[in-house]
């Protein structure tokens, strides 16, 4: 059901026909498709409940869908919406670290990634920082970190900024946006703050489970703006 894709010039991620519903038969996802193209940065909109955390959640493998195909390249970076719930070691360091332990590595590799994925975020000279020491947004992008150590060239971020005062929401959505140009990721991002639409390729409207509407952000934002 979900594989990644033959294509070198395939979407990065592309998903088609997916339904999901709860065991107590509530259907989430209803036909739900889209594509993100290779290399950009691509944001999900959509009123509470429609559907959008789930969608992240499937296209991470964390949930089954019933049917429908998802195409992407493993691994993918999750980022989400409270970094509290995410970052699990003392220090900055270690917890980059820490989720390289299923690949075997050796420790000079280990230091090589970390350093590598820190100086991505501008988090360098913070590596022996403890977690507890940082702001908001610091840690949402020591989670980032923690993805592109881990080579993952899909991030999915489910309302990273919702928590964040505004300047540092702005300077994290600029941040990603920085990566995505400079790295070559992709990155599906889900947000009801309509500024964070400034800074994204294109964009998606989900209701009721499906994508209804997708393409330019400034389009997308006057569309909701005018249904307030
Ligand atoms: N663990 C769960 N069990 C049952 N229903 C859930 C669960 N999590 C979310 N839902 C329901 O699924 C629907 C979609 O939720 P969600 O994907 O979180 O929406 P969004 O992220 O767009 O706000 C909502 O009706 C929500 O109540
Ligand atoms: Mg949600």
């Amino acid at each position: 059901m979900s594989f990644a894709p033959s294509d070198p010039g395939a979407p990065a991620i592309a998903v088609r026909d997916l339904c999901f519903r709860w065991p107590s038969g509530a259907e989430v996802l209803r036909d739900c498709s889209l594509a993100v193209p290779r290399g950009q940065f691509w944001m999900l909109l959509g009123t509470n409940g429609s559907g959008k955390s789930t969608l992240l959640r499937t296209l991470a493998g964390l949930l089954q869908p019933q049917s429908g195909t998802i195409e992407l390249h493993p691994p993918v970076g999750f980022v989400f919406q409270n970094p509290d719930h995410q970052l699990v070691m003392p220090t900055v360091g270690a917890d980059v670290a820490f989720g390289l332990v299923s690949e075997k590595l050796s420790p000079p590799e280990v230091q090589q990634r970390v350093t590598y994925a820190l100086a991505a975020v501008n988090l360098l000279d913070f590596i022996r920082r403890p977690i507890y020491a940082l702001s908001g947004g610091q840690k949402q992008r020591v989670a980032i970190a923690g993805a592109i150590a881990r080579h993952c060239d899909v991030l999915l971020l489910d309302e990273p900024t919702a928590l964040l005062d505004p300047d540092s929401q702005i300077d994290l959505v600029k941040q990603l946006q920085r990566l995505v140009k400079e790295r070559g990721l992709t990155a599906l991002w889900v947000t009801h703050r309509l500024e964070e639409l400034n800074y994204c390729d294109g964009a998606f409207l989900l209701e009721q489970g499906r994508v209804v509407d997708q393409g330019n952000p400034d389009r997308l934002r006057q569309r909701l703006i005018q249904s307030f």
